[in-house]
């Protein structure tokens, strides 16, 4: 398939992608499910540090496995999907954009504001895109809440709760446990996801209120914390994430409440295209009822065709590219999520409420 950009002329249709950190979530997921599913990308190589690992990802997803990152940008390729652990994101996201390579950068975009700040800088200097992997956005039930929302529907928006715990117990070597290497724990890696997407639905954060803990597993990165959001609109929210409640007890929810509804969803937040949501919308503002009965609405379930989310990140990053726009999924994301995250955890250090500016 050809795009054509504004000018008539017909622009390279498919993108050749690289891989760097081939052996996680590229594998399980990005891979397989993204970039050998677009029709404006294609693998061509994909580097990772065990060797073994990533000339088995090579041969299953037929690409050329690279020794070293320099061997990978010089394969030929246009965009490099970075999904490394996450200490590793600013010196490899440096690293392609110097090469010229668009760069596609897992979440978080780096350890700190600092660090976020740095890969902008560098991928605009070399005039090379830059993309964070919050995918969550592009989830088809997350899409129509965001039309609600921006259509009025909720009224003015009063509360949200974000959801995301899993079971995540000690690993020898595993970079989330430890947070020099992972840049926290749950609220890094887990929250980041959850706060993006109040800020999709909300806008954006000016203050927060956070507690972290450690409280059931033997590591150094926290497996527990809750976050209060202060956000411009005057709206509320919170966020609770934890790696250490099994993961068949948490059911991810996704609550939002406005003055004239709501949208309630269990299960959306995560890396499965599906889950339940449905919004309860009440057109017209009734007069106060002392009894509190609840049976006037009827909830309108909200169940479209799903939509894989990494190809949709995919999709997107690769086609703003292709028609030289910036994606949903740009840097500016990846830059905010930073901003908050590095507000949350210096809320939970000083027990104090921290501004967002
Ligand atoms: N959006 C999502 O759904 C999602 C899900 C999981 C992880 N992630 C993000 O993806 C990134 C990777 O997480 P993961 O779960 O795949 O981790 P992982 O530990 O499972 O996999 C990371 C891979 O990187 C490789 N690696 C380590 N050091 C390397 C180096 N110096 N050079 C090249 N490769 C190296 C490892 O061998 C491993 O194969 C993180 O930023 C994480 O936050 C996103």
């Amino acid at each position: 398939m050809l795009i054509p950009n504004n000018g008539g002329i017909e622009l390279k249709s498919i993108l050749k992608w690289g891989v760097i950190g081939s052996g996680g979530i590229a594998r399980r997921r990005t891979i397989p499910e993204g970039i050998m599913q677009s029709e404006y990308a294609k693998l061509v190589s994909v580097y990772d540090q065990n060797q073994e690992l990533n000339e088995t990802v090579a041969s299953e997803f037929n690409a050329i496995p690279s020794r070293a990152i320099d061997e990978l940008l010089r394969s030929d390729i246009d965009v490099v999907y970075i999904a490394s652990p996450a200490n590793l994101h600013l010196e490899h996201a440096i690293t392609c954009a110097k090469a010229k390579k668009h760069v596609f950068c897992e979440k978080p975009l780096g350890l700190s504001i600092t660090e976020a700040e740095k890969i902008v800088h560098v991928c605009k200097k070399e005039n090379v895109m830059l993309g964070c992997g919050f995918m969550m956005r592009f989830l088809a039930q997350h899409e129509i809440a965001y039309s609600l929302i921006k259509d009025g529907k909720l009224g003015k928006l009063v509360y949200g709760r974000a959801q995301l715990s899993c079971w995540y117990p000690p690993i020898e070597g595993a970079w989330r446990q430890d947070p020099k290497l992972g840049g926290g724990g749950s609220l890094m890696d887990m929250g980041s996801h959850c706060i993006d997407l109040l800020e999709m639905f909300f806008g954006k954060p000016v203050s927060v209120s956070c507690f972290i803990n450690t409280n059931v597993h033997d590591y150094k990165s926290e497996d527990s914390a809750v976050v209060i959001l202060g956000f411009e609109n005057g709206a509320m929210a919170t966020v609770d994430t934890y790696f250490c409640i099994p993961d068949n007890s948490s059911k991810n929810i996704l609550e939002l409440y406005g003055s004239k509804g709501s949208i309630l969803a269990k299960g959306t937040i995560g890396q499965e295209s599906s889950g339940e949501m449905i919004a309860y919308l009440e057109e017209d503002k009734n007069g106060y009822d002392a009894k509190q009965t609840r049976s006037a609405v009827k909830g309108m379930n909200i169940n479209p065709k799903p939509v894989n989310t990494y190809l949709a990140e995919v999709n997107e990053f690769s086609r703003a590219i292709l028609e030289n726009r910036e994606p949903k999924n740009d840097a500016q994301i990846g830059l905010q999520s930073q901003e908050v995250l590095a507000a949350c955890y210096k809320s939970a250090k000083l027990g104090k409420v921290v501004e967002i500016k």
